[in-house]
């Protein structure tokens, strides 16, 4: 029985190898990502977020806004002319995890920052129909009344510095006072409104 033979009766054998081609093939495509400069480093501009933007991201992931919602620019010219520049990997170092989605219910959201005022933002996340009457988006109203808790944010900070984040001990220090008789609308609001801006954008 030839070599080739015996791998083609044998299923155990068979699934083994394929198992192994697969793997060598799946690493060698995904490990030089771990090492490639342009997919591990900031671009230039991008800042890790700040206190108010940090908790309106948290928030933004225990409202589930991303069952509803990508953050990802593919380059395509559909996507480029509706919602700017396409999404580039080093604008998300600082994002953990990712919040890229793949649920498009309403629009991307990654270029969103800088293109609405904040009181569209108050009134939509409120009651959306109160600016797009068709949106079958929900409100949020409590995110208005509900205050911030500064007690988790040095935390926060540390863990994220740990892992990177250049924060510096100054930023660590005054993270809770940036808190400070805010609510999470606030918070929310500064996260959007910080989104997609690093790289310049064609609006
Ligand atoms: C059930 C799906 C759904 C969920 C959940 C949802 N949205 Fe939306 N969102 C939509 C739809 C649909 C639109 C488009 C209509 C509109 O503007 O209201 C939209 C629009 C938006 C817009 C305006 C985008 C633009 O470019 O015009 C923002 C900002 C936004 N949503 C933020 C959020 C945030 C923040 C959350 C979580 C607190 C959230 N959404 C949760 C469906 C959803």
């Amino acid at each position: 029985m030839s070599g080739h033979e015996k791998v083609e009766k044998n299923v155990g054998l068979l699934i083994v190898l394929v198992v192994l081609v697969i793997s060598v093939g799946g690493l060698v495509e995904i490990v030089p990502l771990f090492f490639q400069k342009s997919t591990t480093e900031a671009v230039a501009g991008l800042k890790p977020y700040g206190a108010l933007a940090l908790e309106g991201r948290d928030i933004y992931v225990r409202e589930g806004c991303y069952n509803c919602h990508s953050q990802m620019i593919r380059p395509f010219r559909a996507e480029t002319e509706r919602y700017g520049h396409y999404s580039v990997a080093g604008e998300f170092v600082y994002d953990r995890p990712f919040q890229w989605g793949s649920k498009r219910t309403g629009p991307d959201l990654h270029r969103v920052g800088g293109r609405y005022s904040d009181e569209w933002h108050r009134v939509h996340l409120i009651n959306p129909r109160d600016v797009v009457p068709e949106s079958i988006m929900p409100g949020y109203p409590w995110l208005a009344t509900t205050r911030l808790d500064p007690g988790l944010i040095r935390k926060k900070f540390e863990v994220l510095r740990t892992l990177g984040h250049p924060y510096s001990d100054e930023d660590i220090k005054n993270a809770p006072a940036e808190l400070d008789g805010k609510t999470e609308m606030d918070a929310m609001i500064a996260y959007l409104q910080g989104m997609g801006t690093a790289i310049a954008v064609r609006r």
